[in-house]
Formats: C-alpha cells, sequence, structure tokens
C-alpha cells in the first residue's frame, strides 16, 4: 500500500547492493515501467498489508534466456484482461514466462515454440497451432524483433527474417501477418491479445516494427491500447553505444511497444480490413 513516503517496497540483494523492489500493482497510465525483469511474490490484501504469495523469491522464465519477456509485464496483462481458471497461449513462447506467471495467477497456462525451452512448451509453428478456433481466452506474444538474436536454425523461425532485409521486410511482416490470423483464429471473440515488440535499427536505419505491426493487427482485431514499456537494460548505456549514436545520429530504443487488441463479438466483414502494402 503506498504510504506517506511512497509505495512499500520489499528488499532484494542484486551484485552487493541493496536493491528495493517495488510491490507490483496495476498501472493507470500508457506508461509502464519497473525497475526488475522479475516481480517478487507478494500480493496485497484487501486489508491493505503485503504478504508472500510462494515459499520460493519470484522467478519467472529463465533469468538466463536472451530475449526473455520482463515477467511484470505479462502479469499486468493477465491481472488486466484474465480471470483465474482462464486460458492464456504464448505461441511463442521461448523460456516460459508466460506460463510462470499464468501458474502464480492460476491461470492455464498454453506455450507453444519452434524451439521449447522447457519440456511443458510444446513446439509449433506459431502460423499453424494445434487448437480449436475460439478456445482461448487471452494471447500474448513476444516475437523476434527482426534478426536481433539467433533462436534456433530452424528454417520456420521468424527470427531469420530481416524486417530492414533487401524485400522491404516483406516476409518478415508477412510472417508475423499469419501469426496474428492464428492468434485471431484460436481466441474466443470479445477476448484481448497483447503483441510486446521493439522497434529495430540496420544499416543506419529505423525499423519501425511497432507501428507496422499495430496496422496489421488493426485488419483483424479492434485497437485498445497502446503501451509504452521503458527498457531497464544495463547496456543501453555502454560507451560503444552511445558512440554509435553519435555515429548513425539514430538513438538507442529505450522502450518496447505493447500492443493490445481486442477480437470482435461478431464479425462486421466476411473479409479482414485491407491494408496498405509497403512500398519501400
Ligand atoms: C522473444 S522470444 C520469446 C521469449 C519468451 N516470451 C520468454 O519470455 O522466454 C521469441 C521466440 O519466438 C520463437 N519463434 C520464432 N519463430 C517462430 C515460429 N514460426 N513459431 C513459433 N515460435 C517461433 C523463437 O524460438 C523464440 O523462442
Amino acid at each position: 500500500m503506498a504510504g506517506r513516503h511512497g509505495p512499500k517496497v520489499t528488499p532484494f540483494r542484486q551484485r552487493g547492493t541493496t536493491f528495493r523492489k517495488p510491490v507490483l500493482r496495476l498501472f493507470t497510465t500508457t506508461l509502464w515501467e519497473f525497475p526488475s525483469q522479475h516481480y517478487l511474490d507478494y500480493e496485497e490484501t484487501p486489508g491493505g498489508s503485503v504478504v508472500r504469495t510462494k515459499a520460493l523469491a519470484g522467478v519467472q522464465g529463465d533469468p538466463k534466456y536472451e530475449g526473455a519477456t520482463p515477467s511484470w509485464v505479462i502479469w499486468q496483462l493477465l491481472q488486466r484482461y484474465t480471470a483465474p481458471g482462464e486460458s492464456v497461449l504464448d505461441p511463442m513462447c521461448g523460456s516460459g514466462t508466460m506460463l510462470d506467471v499464468a501458474a502464480d495467477l492460476g491461470r492455464v497456462g498454453i506455450g507453444f515454440d519452434l524451439a521449447p525451452g522447457r519440456a511443458d512448451i510444446r513446439r509449433a509453428d506459431a502460423r499453424r497451432l494445434p487448437l480449436a478456433g475460439a478456445s482461448v481466452d487471452f494471447v500474448f506474444v513476444d516475437p523476434p524483433y527482426s534478426t536481433h538474436l539467433r533462436y534456433s536454425d530452424d528454417p520456420a523461425c521468424i527470427g531469420r527474417l530481416d524486417a530492414g532485409g533487401k524485400d522491404g521486410g516483406r516476409a518478415y511482416y508477412d510472417a508475423m501477418r499469419q501469426v496474428f490470423a492464428e492468434m485471431h483464429r484460436v481466441l474466443r471473440p470479445g477476448r484481448h491479445a497483447a503483441v510486446y515488440v521493439s522497434d529495430s535499427c540496420s544499416d543506419g536505419r529505423l525499423q519501425p516494427i511497432g507501428a507496422e505491426l499495430f496496422a496489421t493487427l488493426e485488419c483483424r482485431f479492434e485497437p485498445i491500447d497502446w503501451v509504452c514499456v521503458v527498457r531497464h537494460s544495463a547496456t543501453l548505456s555502454h560507451g560503444g553505444r552511445a558512440s554509435a549514436v553519435l555515429r548513425t545520429g539514430l538513438l538507442q530504443r529505450g522502450f518496447n511497444h505493447l500492443l493490445i487488441v481486442r477480437k470482435a463479438t461478431r464479425s462486421l466483414s466476411t473479409q479482414p480490413r485491407a491494408r496498405k502494402p509497403r512500398t519501400r
């Protein structure tokens, strides 16, 4: 509970210092920030006191997995858009962060990935999921942002497609359009989906992936919110990164996009809305 001197915090030891990780609460604006990748397993009782909900300190997903989603982002989404017992899907589940948050909150997590990071994630291409239509209550996805990271050698990995490639990113955006079509198929009408993504820079040019993907989502879904998630990466302040900013004139990516949409309760048209083709 917020006191006279700001929010109650829980101490957390990190690299020899005492770092104070706040108790996670629902955010109320479109600017989201939390000073850690993981939340602790504390929550507030209706009476306002803070209690520990699990025996172990909170870690969700694999902290060593490069490209893992900050678990508190998924916590915010599941708290806001789902209820206990409902099914929540991550079709690109990586190290399973979504499954751990779902378990913490009493939701039924369903995870797929081309290169599953653990046994409770099933292998599938996010464009062809082995799920019935209108069968899940929420979808979260944190897809590859172009070719930043090498996730696997699987030729179907979308992380092999360059959003700023010679084809103008056509293959990357077409693959993501197919992922969104599949998310739309398996989601129950009236329920929400969220896409967590970063823009990218290559060869001194900005690839505005967040804006492109939001426009692609709008061809099938109703737009609900567009959240700016502040990045807390130690590498952002490295000297090499600063000199790259001076060299290229492009700023470092200080935030990720969180694109929130909803599947309409009734189909207004039999065709997805047309989207202007990319001209680059
Ligand atoms: C940014 S990571 C996801 C991280 C995950 N949310 C976590 O917290 O660990 C992107 C994931 O997309 C997966 N991926 C790439 N192409 C895919 C496809 N066509 N179908 C399913 N998964 C795919 C990669 O294997 C990788 O695990």
